[in-house]
């Protein structure tokens, strides 16, 4: 037998959403699918995004801007950043395993949250280097504890804000306070997947960190919002050293043609933005009142999903809503077997989910 290296065997592969296709073959459904297991955004794509790569969808026989040189310059345009603070991912989850590789020697260490996105724990063991995993307090990311959970061999810190599985955020004054106290040699990843839904002015200004500190990344992506999860486009934010660092280590033309339009007619969404957010806090509304009355515990979101637990092995619930035609993700890797992750669908979606847990509890 070949043998792969010891780390290889140590890492545990990530276990996305199912796709509709592969539910609707394995299952022999025949009636209409809905995913709301991946956080996609139920209205569709940006519709100037759609008109963009339509347009472009002819010149697939050249190679892309390997520099992503005018999504960047809108980015930075948008965001009042430089474009060589920049680095653009075919999703934001390439970045992570470009950072832990930057950043990690085997015998390093990086601090993440138990139970939150399970990628950050995927790209440390790319790295085969080592987890400290702090547990959560009151479904959020336990910050006093990170920092006392930092060892001399750290050199990294991974925040979802919010939290992939449970939605929840550290609000602006604590993470700015966390800043101050973590040392300048480590580096946090501050990853704001679900940030364009958030309204809250409490919501952490990352930005304004970005301008005071230098260790900080910040990740975002157009999986969500914009509907572009199929087109894998996400960004990171740092210092240019850092992203320096990145780019040496990314593979050429990582972001491909269509998608660099995509995002840069994405960008420009506002009316999509606003129904998508719009949409979104209707849903919030509708299902909390739904899961309240259906006795179940939920947990109030800052995203595009709602942690709902079940108080009992989830996997029976998520089989029968599939049988059902409705896909939602377990999260029993992440350490809640009794709850699913669901994501807010439309008016009709959400209906249909109420409608089908009323019959299946
Ligand atoms: C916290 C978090 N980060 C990153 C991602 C992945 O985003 P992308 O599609 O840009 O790779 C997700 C997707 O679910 C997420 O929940």
């Amino acid at each position: 037998m070949i043998k792969a290296r010891d780390f290889v065997e140590k890492i545990k592969p990530y276990k996305p959403g199912k796709p509709i296709e592969e539910v609707a073959r394995e299952l022999n459904l025949k009636g209409e699918i809905i995913k709301l297991a991946s956080n996609e955004n139920p209205l569709g794509t940006s519709p100037l995004a759609i008109k963009a790569m339509r347009r472009v969808l002819k010149e697939s026989f050249l190679y892309p801007d390997d520099n992503c040189f005018y999504l960047k310059e809108a980015l930075a345009k948008k965001l009042n950043v430089s474009s060589d603070e920049i680095i653009v991912g075919n999703g934001s989850v390439e970045i992570l395993p470009l950072i832990t590789l930057a950043y990690l020697n085997p015998d390093d260490s990086a601090v993440v949250t138990k139970g939150s996105f399970i990628w950050y724990k995927i790209a440390v063991s790319i790295a085969g280097s080592n987890l400290i995993e702090v547990p959560m307090k009151d479904y959020t990311h336990d910050l006093k504890t990170m920092l006392n959970a930092i060892q001399n061999n750290t050199k990294l810190i991974f925040l979802d804000n919010p939290i992939n599985p449970t939605g929840t955020v550290v609000k602006r004054k604590e993470l700015e306070e966390f800043f101050d106290k973590i040392p300048e040699d480590i580096l946090v990843v501050v990853d704001e997947a679900y940030r364009e839904y958030i309204e809250d002015p409490d919501y952490p200004d990352s930005f304004k960190i970005f301008r005071s500190k230098k260790n900080i990344l910040i990740l975002r992506t157009f999986s969500k919002i914009y509907g572009l999860a199929g087109a894998r486009l996400g960004y990171g934010i740092a210092r240019k050293e850092i992203i320096t660092n990145l780019m040496k280590l990314r593979i050429s033309f990582n972001v491909n043609r269509i998608s660099q339009i995509a995002g840069i007619a994405a960008l420009d969404d506002e009316e999509f933005v606003k129904k998508a957010i719009k949409v979104n806090n209707e849903g919030k509304e509708f299902l909390y009142d739904a899961y309240k009355k259906l006795g179940l515990f939920y947990i109030p979101t800052y995203s595009n999903f709602i942690f709902v637990d079940f108080g009992k092995d989830s996997q029976i619930i998520f089989e029968a809503l599939q049988r059902e035609g409705i896909i939602t993700r377990t999260i029993k890797e992440y350490g809640f077997p009794n709850a699913l992750r669901i994501t807010i669908g439309t008016e009709k979606q959400n209906r249909r989910l109420i409608n089908t847990l009323k019959k299946i509890l």
